[in-house]
């Protein structure tokens, strides 16, 4: 099973080579990490969890659209190393829950896919998530921030994935949202600390943004 895991890692360092905005290779590893950590304090099973964890975005909308709905990334890697179809099963059920859809997002339907679903958001908050928001919304060519712009509220999946505003929007619409979203009760307490350390960067953000126009209303 090591074996399996760590061919699953080979196949995600070439798959996710070429991409930059926020889901290159180090975002699935860190999710692995985490997964395989949530796993241990609740006694999920670990091969499972980090299998899902390592595939979670090889079938990406943003990054493969065209194997999306049928995960075949996915399953080709888990049949081609002989995996039983009902691990492939359930492997695939955890991939497609894990994802954040506003108001669509769905509780996992087990454990492996609850610690898979926190590893993979606290990854989007904190520090790392910060810089991945910005990394992203630079990729699309997004502006940092505008306060002309007011950030979208309790957003159906659809809508939240068409969203084109400021980056600075996303914390409100998704990134601050995700600490009372947690499953397992290690990634609530992780969670707490992240959330935290990112209210505090956007509040000093927009004390620097606005720096200007606020010394002179006091002046
Ligand atoms: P994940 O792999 O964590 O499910 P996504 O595929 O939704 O995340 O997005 C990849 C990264 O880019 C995440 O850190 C996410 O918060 C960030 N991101 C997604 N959409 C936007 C956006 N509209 N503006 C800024 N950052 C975004
Ligand atoms: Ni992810």
């Amino acid at each position: 099973m090591t074996e399996l895991t760590e061919a699953a890692k080979a196949y995600v360092e070439t798959l996710f080579a070429a991409d930059a905005g926020g889901h290159d290779v180090s975002h699935t590893l860190r999710v692995y990490r985490t997964a395989v950590f949530l796993a241990e304090h609740e006694g999920a099973d670990p091969v499972i969890t980090g299998l899902a964890a390592l595939l979670h975005d090889a079938d990406d909308i943003k990054l493969s659209p065209g194997t999306h709905a049928s995960k075949t990334n996915a399953v080709s890697f888990l049949r081609e190393h002989g995996v039983p179809e009902e691990t492939v099963g359930r492997i695939v059920k955890i991939i497609e829950e894990v994802s954040f859809r506003g108001t669509d997002s769905v509780v996992p339907s087990s454990v492996e896919g609850m610690c898979v679903q926190d590893a993979d958001r606290l990854d989007a908050i904190g520090a790392v998530g910060i810089a991945r928001a910005f990394a992203y919304g630079g990729s699309k060519g997004r502006k940092m921030y505008d306060p002309a712009e007011p950030p979208g509220q309790a957003l159906d999946g659809e809508t939240y994935r068409a969203r084109q505003s400021c980056t600075v929007n996303h914390f409100y619409e998704k990134l601050f949202l995700l600490k009372d979203m947690m499953n397992t009760g290690a990634a609530k307490r992780l969670a707490e600390d992240r959330d935290r350390f990112m209210r505090a960067f956007l509040k000093e953000f927009l004390c620097e943004w606005n720096a200007f126009i606020v010394d002179k209303e006091n002046r």
